[in-house]
């Protein structure tokens, strides 16, 4: 059965002490629930040490923002896969749209920064999504798909069963403009439709894919009931250690 997961990006947000606090409490608080999801922290990358000792000791999972697609070298600033791995990081996020656009990430680079987190046993959190002008012009489907083919359908069958996908809509990202729980599921079906036809109907049906862009406690819920919607990649709503946490509470 595939797994529901509620991750929270928090993008490039909190000092050091304030990131050990939200940790601190997401971890005692996960500890008085019974969580029908796996629930994964996304710190920025200097707080990934931190974060991953109290995995250590807590069911909370950690994933790192990005990852260079090279090995080691001369790329100043950047973070590689295997320093991910020497802290014990399970995670990365992938090709979110913040990194598409103010980086300007390719497919070809984000084929590569997959490729690399497999060779290190990290599971890429792989994001996918439309701009709004995509959407209006009803190309969103066609957009998706060559995002996937280009980045990620060249790794075979086992490779991909690694992968957690999450829609993200670009234009429901820090807007307060969620997509509806109906926009949702037809998007992730259709993904699973693809993941389907490439590597079968067993892979897909084992594909965890998040929905992000907008998800609170309000309306996580009716995102989540869709058959196809296994959970969320949170933003802002992650900031907070009560709000998060109602997020993950909200599965049936
Ligand atoms: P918001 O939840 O703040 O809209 O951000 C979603 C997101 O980009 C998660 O990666």
């Amino acid at each position: 059965m595939r797994k529901n997961i509620v991750a929270g990006n928090w993008k490039m947000n909190k000092t050091f002490s304030e990131a050990e606090e939200l940790i601190d409490q997401i971890v005692v608080g996960m500890e008085e629930l019974s969580l029908k999801c796996e629930v994964i922290a996304c710190p920025p990358a200097l707080y990934l040490e931190m974060a991953s000792d109290y995995a250590e000791e807590s069911r909370i999972k950690i994933g790192a923002q990005n990852v260079s697609e090279h090995e080691k070298g001369a790329y100043t600033g950047e973070i590689s896969a295997p320093m991910l791995a020497s802290v014990d990081i399970e995670y990365c996020i992938v090709g979110h749209s913040e990194r598409r656009k103010y980086f300007h990430e390719t497919h070809e680079q984000l084929a590569k920064k997959v490729d690399i987190l497999l060779d290190y046993d990290i599971k890429p959190i792989f994001c996918c999504g439309e701009v709004l002008e995509e959407r209006e012009k009803e190309i969103h489907f066609d957009v998706v798909k060559k995002q996937l083919e280009e980045s990620l359908f060249h790794l075979n069958k086992d490779e991909f069963s690694n992968l957690v996908i999450a829609y993200e809509p670009v234009w429901a990202i820090g807007t307060g403009k969620t997509a509806t729980p109906e926009q949702a599921q037809e998007m992730h079906a259709y993904i699973r439709s693809l993941i389907a036809g490439k590597y079968g109907d067993d892979t897909a049906e084992e594909t965890t894919i998040l929905y992000g862009g907008s998800c609170n406690p309000g309306n996580a819920k009716a995102l989540f009931a869709n058959k196809d919607v296994d959970g969320g990649l949170i933003g802002g709503a992650s900031l907070k250690a009560d709000d998060f946490l109602k997020i993950a509470q909200s599965f049936e």
